[in-house]
Order: structure tokens, then sequence, then C-alpha cells
């Protein structure tokens, strides 16, 4: 039987191309209004074991521990990623509300395959189900929006940025797709109604977590200082056994400048056409914002990484 979603949505107001939005508590997940329809096909969605999903806050290292664990899995073909878009190579499952990517060409895929299918079903929801193949799944969602038994079923991995760079790459990003002003995202950001919802809330639904062992949780920090050592974790993690050659070559195809470089990674979506590679860097966010705001989210971080837990990597 279907289970519930044990979330309220309440609606919202309405932002330009998104359309009607949905607030969803708890959580603060702003969200485009057709979340309703898909949080429950979403929320019960059946993994198998042998599915890889990579679940993240935005702007986080999303793309590119994406390009790492699918290289790591197809070693011998990576050279593949350099024409396939990753939004080819995994299933973007939000997409059937966010609407992000190009949704004809799903909807023409699904139509191959099933001539029955209809687009209100979410194209890429019905396009992941029939899948034969081993699967890469990405969403955005916060745990307590997915599958409760994801974790009992598949492996799955977590990444954490440091909330004032990832705060500072989502305003690159909207300010790119949107013209938003460093401003206005700050205190998204800050508040508990934001798209995909307040970061503490996002990390901490995951952290709870961190225990089981199908949960592999990385640092985008540790990622940046020491490449090798968290690639050897993922090799454990993944089961994938790649020698210590094979692994040099993942880090050497998912440096910043060899994605950067990729002509695959170029993003179409949400009305731009173009790069979301801005520094990849810790500290990109270091004196970009004015002393008031910086010793806000200062006070901000301290409090609430504490409340993650005390020994939560940003709680001092
Ligand atoms: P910046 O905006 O600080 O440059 P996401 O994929 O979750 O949207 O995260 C985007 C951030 O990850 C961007 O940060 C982007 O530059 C960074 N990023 C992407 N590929 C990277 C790589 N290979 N190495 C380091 N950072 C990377």
């Amino acid at each position: 039987m279907e289970r519930e979603v044990p979330v309220s949505c309440i609606d919202a107001y309405e932002v330009p191309r998104y359309g009607k939005m949905v607030l969803v508590q708890p959580g603060g997940v702003l969200l485009p209004a057709g979340y309703k329809k898909f949080a429950k096909p979403i929320y019960n969605f059946k993994y198998r074991s042998d599915d890889i999903c990579l679940f993240t806050y935005p702007k986080s290292g999303t793309t590119w521990t994406a390009e790492i664990v699918w290289a790591m899995t197809h070693i011998n073909e990576m050279q593949r990623a350099l024409t396939e878009n990753l939004n080819h190579r995994y299933f973007f499952i939000d997409n059937d509300f966010f609407h992000d990517l190009a949704e004809e060409e799903y909807m023409e895929k699904l139509k191959a395959k099933c001539p029955d299918a209809k687009q209100e079903d979410g194209p890429i929801l019905q396009l992941t189900a029939l899948e034969k193949g081993r699967r890469f799944i990405w969403s955005h969602l916060s745990f307590d929006l997915q599958n409760p038994d994801v974790l009992d079923k598949c492996k799955v991995v977590y990444v954490i940025r440091h909330p004032k760079d990832n705060m500072f790459s989502r305003y690159m990003h909207f300010n790119k797709v949107a013209n938003a002003s460093l401003p206005i995202i700050f205190e998204t950001f800050l508040s508990d109604n934001t798209p995909y919802g307040n970061y503490w809330h996002h990390v901490s639904e995951a952290w709870k977590r961190r225990d089981h062992p199908n949960l592999h949780i990385m640092f985008y920090e540790d990622m940046k200082a020491d490449i090798m050592a968290e690639l050897k974790r993922l090799n454990e993690f993944l089961g994938t056994s790649l020698t210590e050659e094979q692994l040099k070559k993942v880090a050497e195809h998912t440096s910043f400048n060899n994605m950067k470089a990729n002509p695959s990674m170029v993003l179409d979506i949400a009305g731009f056409k173009g790069s979301f590679f801005y520094k990849g860097q810790v500290g990109s966010s270091k004196g970009q914002l004015p002393p008031e705001l910086d010793a806000r989210m200062d006070a901000w971080i301290k409090e609430n990484a504490a409340k993650v837990d005390p020994a939560f990597k940003y709680a001092s």
C-alpha cells in the first residue's frame, strides 16, 4: 500500500518561470506547486538494490560528486562523459515538478518505451521505473521527503558543503539565471521559506542517518583537501575495487578544470544556458559579504551546527 507523506503543503506565492509554489512543512521547503502531485510517488518510489542515489542540498558539489560516482562505476568508458550530459546518465527525479530539464526530450524517450505514457504522470519517474540497467538517481529533496526505506534498499551518497560557500554559490547561480541580488539570496537562505528548504533541516535529516551502512556522507571541504583520500573511502563504500592508478584517473577526469572544460557540462536550465562552475573553492564566499551579514551568518551557523550535533564539522 502507498504511504502518505508526513508533511503539509501550503499554497504559497507565484515565482516567475516556476509559477505557483507550495511551502512544505516541516522543513520550510519552497517548491513548485507540482510537487503536491509528485510527493507521494516520490515518497513511495521503488528503489532496487543496485541503484546508486545522490542526495544533496543544491550547490553542495552535486555535479562534481555525480561525475565522480559515475566515473568510478564506468572506469573503462569515462570518455562517454565528454559527449553525454550528466542528465542523461542520471535520473533527476525532481525534474517532474521542477521542469528544469528538457521535458519534451524525456517525453519522447518515454513514448518510445511506453506509447501510452502520459506527461502528467512525470516522464522522469516513469523512465526511472522502466530502466532495466543499473540506475543512478539524483535528487535535492531531503531524506524526510524520500522513500523511508531507501537506505535499506540501496546505497546513497550525501554531500555537505559549508553553508556560507553554499549560499554564495547559490547566489552566483541565481544571479546568472534570474539576476537575483546577494541580499535577497542571503535573507532567503537564512529563512525557513526557501527552495529545497532550510539548509539545517536538510543536513540534519542526513546526519541523523549517518550510521546507516548504506549512507556515505562526504564533505566538499574534505574533497577539496584530499580528493584521493575521499575517492578511497568512496571506493570502499561503492565496492568498486578500483586501483590507485584508476582512482588517480577519476581524480584527473573530475578535477575542477577538466569538468569546467567538458562541453557536456554546459547546463541548459531555468532559461539559462551556460556553466555553473564559478570558483569551485573552499572559502569562495570570503570577503564577499558586507561585515554585518557576515557576522549574522557566523552566528546562525554556530547556533544551528551545534543543534545538528555539537561535534558537527562547522560547529566551531
Ligand atoms: P562554486 O559556485 O563555488 O564555484 P552543485 O553541483 O551542487 O550545484 O554545486 C556547484 C558548486 O560545485 C559550484 O561551486 C561548482 O563550481 C562546484 N564544482 C563543480 N565541479 C567541481 C569540481 N570538479 N571541483 C570542485 N568544485 C566543483
